[in-house]
């Protein structure tokens, strides 16, 4: 790989920054100051120092977005601003959100290069734990929560997996968590519509193992942790 691509791709700057670091002999190869930027390097072997700091190549970059409301969980939309123009600069990567959230959703999105991990994510065997904060209208009771946890039919072919109902305050307009193991369109406000209450706000705060980081506003991003990858990853 150009060592000029590889800079760039480790987000040190642009192709054109990159070459002026080069100039300026900020960069070492193996110890050598390096000033060409097509000098070919093998990532796994050569050691790269930029400013003196030597640079482990990630192939994989794994983000949490505080997805704000009105914005569409795709990588392109002609009419909406979507997850990913949150993250321009961010990496060089092509990445992807894993999984969707509603337009009005808020919250925990992670986007990641990684389509392995994406995909073990997904996958409906795997039963990854997601716990979204909900308004909803009206009192939500205790008499709701056995329902919620022997599934729920929402017009699908089959009923919902076991989910569970935390009510944190039961009022005209309802609080509570909701923890399900499935990935449904438009999940949550279905299985509320089934027991016939109303969202009306919903934000997800976790995600296998993952919080949202409670410090990002909405529209802020972060890398995960390798701590927090690894555990995605177990
Ligand atoms: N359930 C929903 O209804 N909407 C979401 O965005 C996520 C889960």
């Amino acid at each position: 790989m150009r060592l000029d691509k590889y800079l760039a791709d480790m987000g040190v700057g642009t192709r054109s920054q990159v070459k002026q670091y080069l100039k300026k002999g900020l960069v070492t190869v193996n110890g050598e100051p390096e000033k060409r930027p097509e000098r070919k390097i093998q990532p796994d072997t050569d050691t790269v120092c930029f400013r003196g700091e030597p640079m482990a190549y990630a192939e994989f970059e794994y983000f949490m977005l505080h997805k704000p409301s009105g914005c569409v969980t795709a990588t392109k939309d002609k009419v909406h601003k979507t997850v990913l123009q949150y993250l321009e600069g961010a990496s060089h990567k092509e990445l992807f959100p894993v999984g969707r959230l509603d337009i009005d959703t808020e919250g925990l999105l992670l986007l990641t290069n990684d389509g392995a991990l994406c995909h073990a994510l997904l996958a409906p065997g795997k039963h990854v734990e997601k716990t979204y904060f909900a308004r909803v209208e009206g009192e939500v009771t205790e008499a709701e929560i056995p329902l919620f946890d022997k599934g729920l039919d929402i017009g699908d072919e089959k009923p919902t997996a076991p989910a569970k109902l935390e009510i944190l305050n039961s009022d005209e307009i309802s609080e509570i968590l909701l923890t399900i193991t499935e990935g449904r369109f438009h999940q949550v406000k279905r299985m509320f519509e089934a027991v016939g209450k109303r969202v009306v706000y919903l934000k997800r705060i976790s995600m296998g193992g993952i919080l949202l980081d409670e410090g990002l506003k909405p529209g802020e991003y972060r890398k995960l942790t390798e701590e927090e990858v690894q555990s995605l990853k177990g």
